[in-house]
Order: C-alpha cells, then sequence, then structure tokens
C-alpha cells in the first residue's frame, strides 16, 4: 500500500503535468492568434500551395487553421480561450477546488458566447482587416446605424399585412386601404421624406414598379439610392441570361451582378421597351 508520501507525490507530479501541459496549449494558441494572418490557408481561404508559400502563422498551418476559426467563432473573443486555460491549469496545480466545476464551465461558456455580441456593438477594427471584432458565427443583432439615424418607411396592403411593423420602432408605415399609417403608397412617404430633407441615402427593396418609383423620385431629388431588384433565376450562375435588367452600361445579369444596383445606373423600363421594340422593327 502505497505511503501518504508517496500518495502526494504521485498527485503532485499529475497537477505539475496537467499544469505544463495547459500553460503549453493556451501559450500555443495565443501565439497562433497574436500571428493570425488573413492570407494563410484555412477552412475558408484557399491560399497557394504550402510547398511554395509557408504558413505566415507562428504555429505553422495547424496555427493558421486554429486561429482562422477561432477568431471566425469567437471574434477577438478568442483570447479568452488562452486565459481561461492557464487559469484552469494553475487552480488545478494549486489544488484550489472549484465550488461547482459544471457552474463555473457553463458560466466561462457563456462569458465567451457573449463577449462577440458586446465586440460587435464596440466597433473595433476587424481582426486583421479581414474577420468582424466579434466572428461571424454567433449573431450579434447589432445594426449599425449612420451617425444621422435612419428612417424605415414599409408599405403594406392593409393593417393585417402590418403586424410585423411593430418591430421596427418608429417605422412610418403606409397601406393601401388606409387601416393603418398613411393611406397610399409608401412612395408617397418617401417623396415626403425627401421634399423635408433631400440629404438622405434609400436603399428599397420591393416589387419592381415600387421600384422603378423609388428610382425615379431619386433621380428628380438627385439622392443617390440602391436597391434591391428581383427577377426570376433559372440557373443562378450567370449561364442563363433569365435574370438580365437593363443599366447604362448595357445589360446585367442579376444573380452576379446585384441583386442590389446604383439606381441611377438602371434604365427606366418605359426606355428599356421601346429600345428592344426598336430592336425588333
Ligand atoms: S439566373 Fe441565369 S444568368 Fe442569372
Amino acid at each position: 500500500m502505497p505511503s501518504q508520501k508517496q500518495l502526494k507525490w504521485s498527485q503532485l507530479k499529475v497537477g505539475l503535468t496537467v499544469t505544463v501541459a495547459s500553460i503549453t496549449l493556451a501559450v500555443l494558441i495565443a501565439l497562433a492568434l497574436l500571428s493570425y494572418s488573413p492570407h494563410d490557408s484555412s477552412f475558408n481561404v484557399a491560399s497557394q500551395a504550402p510547398e511554395s508559400h509557408p504558413a505566415r502563422n507562428w504555429i505553422g498551418p495547424a496555427g493558421a487553421y486554429g486561429a482562422d476559426v477561432l477568431f471566425q467563432v469567437f471574434g477577438y473573443a478568442a483570447f479568452l480561450l488562452p486565459m481561461g486555460i492557464c487559469v484552469l491549469g494553475l487552480r488545478w496545480f494549486r489544488s484550489h477546488p472549484l465550488d461547482s466545476a459544471i457552474a463555473t464551465l457553463v458560466g466561462y461558456a457563456m462569458m465567451v458566447l457573449s463577449v462577440p455580441s458586446l465586440l460587435a456593438l464596440w466597433q473595433l477594427p476587424d481582426v486583421r482587416g479581414a474577420i468582424p471584432p466579434g466572428g461571424v458565427a454567433i449573431p450579434s443583432g447589432a445594426v449599425t446605424v449612420p451617425s444621422g439615424g435612419v428612417t424605415v418607411l414599409l408599405g403594406f396592403r392593409d393593417a393585417a399585412h402590418a403586424a410585423g411593423a411593430a418591430l421596427l420602432e418608429g417605422a412610418r408605415i403606409a397601406t393601401d386601404d388606409g387601416s393603418v399609417g398613411h393611406h397610399g403608397l409608401v412612395t408617397e412617404l418617401l417623396e415626403d421624406e425627401l421634399d423635408r430633407d433631400a440629404d438622405r441615402e434609400v436603399y428599397a427593396c420591393g416589387p419592381p414598379p415600387m421600384l422603378e418609383a423609388t428610382a425615379r423620385i431619386c433621380a428628380e431629388r438627385a439622392v443617390p439610392a440602391q436597391l434591391a431588384l428581383e427577377a426570376g433565376m433559372a440557373c443562378g450562375f450567370g449561364a442563363c441570361y433569365g435574370c438580365v435588367v437593363a443599366t447604362r452600361h448595357g445589360y446585367v445579369r442579376l444573380c452576379i451582378d446585384g441583386p442590389v444596383l446604383d439606381a441611377a445606373l438602371l434604365v427606366p423600363a418605359a426606355e428599356d421597351r421601346s429600345r428592344l421594340g426598336a430592336a425588333r422593327h
């Protein structure tokens, strides 16, 4: 039967091994994160052949792949991972008991998962100019609002269809039957807004006649506009030309050149129809 002294020594050896292993792992992860380069090969970056272009990451290809995954998932919060591993290793070595191991781990996981959302709100610079500060895997719900604020205009058939508008505080609503908000077209609200302040940019999506009217209203007031256009798409990768729209520079395919286009580039439908008619004769 091992003596008390032998037991203590073997516990110390296990503690020391776990601590050294954790700190080594933490240092490797930290170095991989610090030397992360968006130009290294990773799961979503196809770079040059590794034989001719070795990884810039200090921990080699494994570091490049690992750091990319961690930054994609957690953003800057990825640095919490080596810190957490280090703290756990040291606590193990000092034999500090965890009051509730499960509660501690769940709390730590929640903190790591919530920090990316916080980072996204702080508008920090991207990680190496390539990955958003809060990563891309955890939805942050953060919307960047220009300093001047935004005005949201929504058009619906009637009040029943407009129920979802309550999710957007302060949105102006128009309905065809006048059951809620302005009785009329949403483009009338747009004209009203731009007549009061034309120093705006317009972003619109909706049915083609509405977008056509939006383009016209904005052109009359020299207001820049970006329109999300719709078209039937048969192939979706530029082969069938079934989704073309006419622009001042010729026809473009919405599936690969759009679907969002600058309104100033679009040829009005009436003009386009006459052009097609002329071509037939
Ligand atoms: S859908 Fe086929 S070219 Fe756009």
